[in-house]
């Protein structure tokens, strides 16, 4: 496989929820800035329709990433308007929870109780969507989750908005560099974090933690992203005449290349 094992920080269970926030925070930043949720809106509607489901379940969602914005743009598709998002992850933070239990976005809740996508089958019915988090799975655990969707019937979106197409070598050879880039990028997209903690700020400009960390769960996320031949490898013996995996490079309406998707749908 390309993919290699490194380790991120918001992986560790002993790694402080509110210092994960804030990394995830910064990823809704980026979310924005990139403008992913047109293109996960398209491909989420198709999947809806093509399974005509109006329940989307998103696994490790942190805090939320792009996905209550994503909903506002899917229900804006006639028969899809009342279409609802659960988010989950294996950390839920109590806080974000308590944000969508008393938040304004309709048809968004977020449960309280840790939900590991490697046990599809416990997640509630719908949708499952894998949004920047499925490199975060080893490739058993990875193997596992499309096993396990595959088997029970379970329709699975997987997306990554970057590509790990960079030779390791050159990779590690650019590391300080691109950790520098990544840092002083904190600095800059921190202001834009909603919404803004002390904790955001003290531990980005007095005590540099969270650029640190992000900066490095950043990089590190890129050699753990399966290519789409790894994704081959970990499909090796899954298909079947009821169940169908396409995999391919998602598109904005400008058609610029954003990200990369897998797609596992039921048949018949
Ligand atoms: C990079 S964050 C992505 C967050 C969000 N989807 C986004 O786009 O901003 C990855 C998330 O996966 C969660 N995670 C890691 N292992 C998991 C597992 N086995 N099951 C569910 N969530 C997991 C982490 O807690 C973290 O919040």
């Amino acid at each position: 496989m390309k993919r290699i094992q490194l380790f991120e920080f918001e992986d560790f269970s002993w790694f402080p929820y509110w210092l994960r926030t804030c990394m995830t925070n910064l990823l809704m930043v980026l979310h924005r800035m990139m403008g992913i949720s047109e293109v996960l809106a398209d491909l989420i509607t198709d999947s809806l329709k093509r399974q005509d489901l109006n329940q989307i379940v998103d696994l490790g969602s942190g805090s939320g990433g792009a996905m209550p914005e994503v909903l506002q743009l899917v229900r804006k598709t006639p028969r899809f308007e009342h279409v609802e998002l659960i988010l989950t992850d294996l950390y839920p933070n109590p806080e974000i929870v308590k944000k969508y239990e008393h938040g304004d976005m309709h048809g968004v809740t977020y449960r309280s109780k840790p939900v590991d996508a490697t046990n599809i089958s416990k997640a509630p019915q719908g949708l499952k969507t894998m949004i920047n988090s499925f490199h975060h799975m080893p490739p058993e655990a990875a193997r596992k989750i499309l096993q396990s969707c595959q088997e029970n019937r379970q329709p699975l979106l997987v997306y990554e908005l970057a590509e790990n197409k960079m030779p390791l070598l050159l990779w590690w050879l650019l590391l300080p560099i691109s950790l520098l880039i990544l840092m002083v990028m904190v600095l800059f997209m921190t202001p834009f974090v909603k919404p803004m903690t002390w904790q955001q700020l003290v531990f980005t400009y007095l005590i540099p933690i969270i650029p640190i960390c992000y900066a490095w769960d950043g990089q590190a996320s890129l050699p753990r992203m399966y290519a789409f031949k790894d994704i081959d490898i970990l499909l090796e013996g899954l298909h079947s005449d009821t169940y169908t995996w396409e995999k391919g490079y998602a598109y904005k309406k400008n058609n610029k290349k954003t990200g990369t998707y897998l797609i596992g749908l039921p048949i018949g």
